[in-house]
């Protein structure tokens, strides 16, 4: 489909500045069923508008995205932006901001994306099943003035969970929600490309929409930095060294191209994608520096702090309610939030992971920061890895009104119960 802004872009592109584009981007998503080629074999997955991932969608920073979700699937359905910093009613999660979208019903999604980089969209109703049957994909968002880059790839992760037959296991059996969650056996990485240059700059996004794996990487044949986490530009970029990945996160890396670029599974040694090398073009001289920030405000005087305690799973703690998992002595998503948050307040939430498991934390509608041993803010994401037993403390400025949830983002344990919410206002 070329949308208007597409057909504006390739005829007028040269002729007009870019700020004279800003504007609306709108388009059509299709939950439904759609193929999927594993080694050579046609899986029966979901998708939108019959691709599985679904397509990428890229916008301009502050552009409006309009998104209408045409459900076609047997099932009702929802979409969640994560990362992008929207308003209340946009987020897409039952219950808090919006109802289930039914079979043949749609919904208009409309927000305008105020910060660039690498985000992704998924279905937030019964995710730990529809995410894993493949309704999610990337969403980009932009500079108006792009990084000096050759390529811009995306890397989306997977770990699909096949059953003799070489088809979707249907199965979900119990014990995997008490536990690691639901593990795929065939890893893989879809890539937006097929090949790069020799001395290439390549802007590689990768991302984590698999439902319960952290993915451990090594990326080989790229010198460079890792420049962005969960979309967020780093004022100090970073070494390429071994990454990890929960579930809902992002690592963005820009790096020259000096062999065939390799993502392979660093704990079994398995190659997930790889970026053959076509022709070559001198390398440039000059590092890879930092990226501009994103207008995300910065933690000001705590107002209050709170404690987020994670709890169950096979040989974990009791707690109340009926799930496996459980915050705070909750399992489910309960009636009052784990706080109320005045617009603007600084928090620091207390993250103590009690369980044998770790946990990835998910927060909606905004980013907060991590925190060093001093409890200094390090690094801005909207997803943090707690390993069993450990305690990590963030730093959230809540200065977006609304319900938001707060939730595990292994999808199987936010389906059993690893889920609340915090009101601000
Ligand atoms: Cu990526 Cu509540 O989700
Ligand atoms: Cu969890």
């Amino acid at each position: 489909m070329l949308s208007r802004r597409t057909m504006l872009l390739s005829l007028g592109a040269a002729a007009l500045p870019m700020s004279s584009l800003a504007g609306v981007k709108a388009l059509t998503l299709r939950p439904g069923p759609a193929g999927l080629q594993v080694g050579g074999k046609q899986v029966e997955m979901l998708g939108f508008n019959g691709s599985c991932p679904g397509p990428e969608i890229r916008v301009a920073q502050n552009d409006t995205l309009r998104v209408r979700i045409d459900n076609r699937l047997q099932d009702g359905t929802l979409v969640h932006w994560h990362g992008i910093r929207l308003p209340n009613r946009m987020d897409g999660v039952n219950v808090l901001t919006q109802d289930v979208i039914i079979p043949g019903e749609a919904f208009d999604y409309a927000f305008p994306v105020p910060d660039v980089g690498t985000y992704w969209y998924h279905s937030h109703y019964l995710s730990y099943e529809q995410v894993a049957r493949g309704l999610f994909g990337p969403l980009i968002v932009e500079e108006r003035t792009p990084p000096d880059v050759d390529r811009d790839v995306t890397a989306m992760l997977f770990d699909i969970l096949l059953d003799n037959a070489g088809q979707f296991d249907e199965e979900f059996p119990r014990e995997d929600f008490a536990t690691l969650g639901r593990m795929g056996n065939v890893k893989t990485a879809f890539l937006s490309a097929k090949s790069v240059r020799l001395g290439d700059r390549v802007r590689l996004r990768i991302i984590n929409p698999v439902p319960d794996r952290i993915f451990t990487l090594e990326v080989t044949g790229l010198s460079g930095r890792c420049v962005a986490f969960d979309g967020m530009p780093l004022a100090s970029p970073l070494p390429i060294e071994t990454l990890v990945l929960a579930p809902g996160q992002r690592v963005d890396i820009i790096g020259d191209v000096i062999g065939e670029v390799d993502l392979r599974d660093a704990p079994s040694g398995e190659g997930l994608a790889r970026l053959s090398v076509q022709g070559t073009r001198e390398r440039r001289t000059d590092p890879v520096g930092p990226l501009p920030a994103n207008p995300v405000p910065r933690p000001g005087k705590i107002a209050q702090t709170v404690d987020l305690v994670m709890q169950g799973g096979a040989g974990g703690g009791t707690h109340g309610g009926f799930g496996t998992w459980a915050f705070n002595d909750v399992s489910g998503l309960p009636q009052a939030p784990l706080l109320s948050a005045r617009r603007g307040e600084t928090v620091r939430l207390r993250l103590r992971n009690e369980t044998p498991f770790p946990h990835g934390i998910h927060l909606h509608g905004h980013h907060f920061w991590e925190t060093d041993a001093s409890g200094d803010a390090t690094y801005l994401r909207d997803t943090t890895l707690v390993a069993a037993g450990d305690t990590a403390e963030v730093l959230c400025v809540f200065d977006n009104p609304g319900a938001w949830m707060i939730h595990c983002h292994m999808l199987s344990h936010q389906a059993d119960g690893m889920a609340t919410w915090v009101r601000v206002t």
